[in-house]
């Protein structure tokens, strides 16, 4: 008998049921901390428009303002409760009476309305800040919530500044706040401090020590500040996070929010990595991204990931000869997955013939080698002159050669 085994005869790994991906809450905070982004305010139509394309585009909860800041912003509240359907409405409140009592009187008329709560935990909030103890900030917290729990079933706590707050405080006032009636509680990174490692083990040490925690969804609420506002989201729900609050094109306080479109793309362009899902339509982040630019007046910088102009545009010859080959050699995503009308081959000097006949014939011209060459070779000395190429300078570089000048 033969020492060898055969493929065959190995013995083969139970195949593993695939399991279906969990589903993700976006929390859209565009509203509220988006609009705290300097220079960001938006009118009460403004707020009434985004608020209706976030909800169109699936967004499960709005957080639409923060209804004791101003009038204004109570009225925005007030009418996006009124109007917009198919979304939880949210409405921030500071832990006392007056903050919760008004952002109630803002929501009540909402089909599905949330109280946000938050109270700062740090040591450096608590000692410079509130000027509270730790038994006071568990009281009033526990307070604030109890209150906003006797107006809706729906009711979110912030211990602001979570992520520098000592594990141990962290656990008593989050396992507080579930007991008091708190539906979900979210763990900010308020000044953008932590890192994918340290939010992991946070909100892991959370599902692991925090008794009630089953009781509660986990949220992630990241800010900019170091540039890891996504990757830090990210890792919260590898951590056991349930929502993920954002914003759209990332705006916000300072360096801005986690941006939502870069969190829906990463969960649906690597479902084969996280298993999650979102019931965002993918196609609408881009008209929405320029409805929020277009609204608060901060444009969108060109490579910003997803909705940038430069997202999904190629200049390089190398790499438009892959994408004009099979579109996957570059490409991770589609750009109409995410609502361009199409990939972008932009014509400049790092360009190849590929690309440059590939625009000619869509532009009705055929090229031989030689004329191909020739118009090549124009191309690249006007190329060396601008930035870009456009169609304009393809027709006439073509008609350059066909009439011979
Ligand atoms: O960043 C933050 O801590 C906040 C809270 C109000 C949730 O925006
Ligand atoms: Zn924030």
């Amino acid at each position: 008998m033969s020492e060898t085994t055969s493929v065959s005869d190995q013995p083969t790994a139970e195949p593993t049921p695939e399991s279906s991906p969990r589903h993700i809450r976006i929390f859209d905070t565009t509203l509220r901390d988006g609009e705290q982004s300097p220079g960001a305010s938006m009118n009460l139509s403004e707020k009434l428009e985004v608020a209706a394309a976030l909800s169109d585009m699936g967004v499960d909860v709005i957080e639409a303002g923060f209804p004791i800041a101003s009038p204004g912003d109570f009225e925005a509240v007030r009418q996006i409760a009124q109007t917009v359907r198919g979304s939880t409405i949210c409405g921030l409140a500071r832990c006392n009476e007056k903050d919760i009592d008004r952002a109630w009187e803002a929501l009540k008329v909402a089909s599905s309305a949330r109280i946000h709560v938050f109270l700062a935990t740090s040591a450096i909030h608590r000692q410079f800040k509130l000027r509270m103890t730790t038994d006071e900030i568990v009281e009033r917290a526990i307070a604030g919530v109890k209150r906003a729990a006797a107006y809706c079933d729906d009711v979110e706590f912030s211990p602001e500044d979570a992520c520098r707050t000592e594990h141990d405080f962290l656990c008593r006032v989050v396992e507080a706040a579930i007991d008091a009636g708190a539906t979900t509680i979210n763990v900010p990174d308020t000044v953008g401090y932590a890192t994918p490692g340290e939010v992991f083990d946070r909100f892991k040490m959370l599902c692991d020590r925090v008794p009630n925690m089953d009781k509660a969804v986990l949220s992630t609420h990241c800010h900019n500040d170091l540039g890891m506002a996504v990757a830090n989201s990210m890792a919260a729900v590898a951590g056991g996070a349930g929502q993920i609050e954002c914003t759209i094109n990332g705006i916000g306080e300072r360096a801005g929010n986690a941006a939502l479109e870069e969190i829906v793309m990463a969960i649906k362009t690597r479902q084969d990595y996280f298993n999650l899902t979102t019931g965002i339509d993918s196609k609408r982040l881009v008209p929405v991204s320029r409805l929020v630019s277009k609204t608060t007046g901060i444009s969108v910088q060109r490579n910003k990931a997803i909705v940038g102009r430069n997202a999904f545009a190629h200049e390089s010859g190398i790499h438009q000869d892959g994408m004009l080959k099979e579109r996957s050699t570059y490409e991770i995503m589609s750009p109409e997955e995410v609502g361009f009308s199409k990939t972008d081959l932009v014509l400049g000097k790092h360009s190849g013939r590929a690309a440059l006949a590939d625009r000619a014939k869509q532009l009705g011209f055929t090229l031989n080698g030689e004329q191909l060459q020739s118009v090549f070779d124009r191309f690249k000395v006007l190329a060396d002159k601008k930035k870009e190429i456009y169609d304009g300078d393809i027709v006439a570089l073509v008609q350059q050669q066909i009439s011979g000048t």
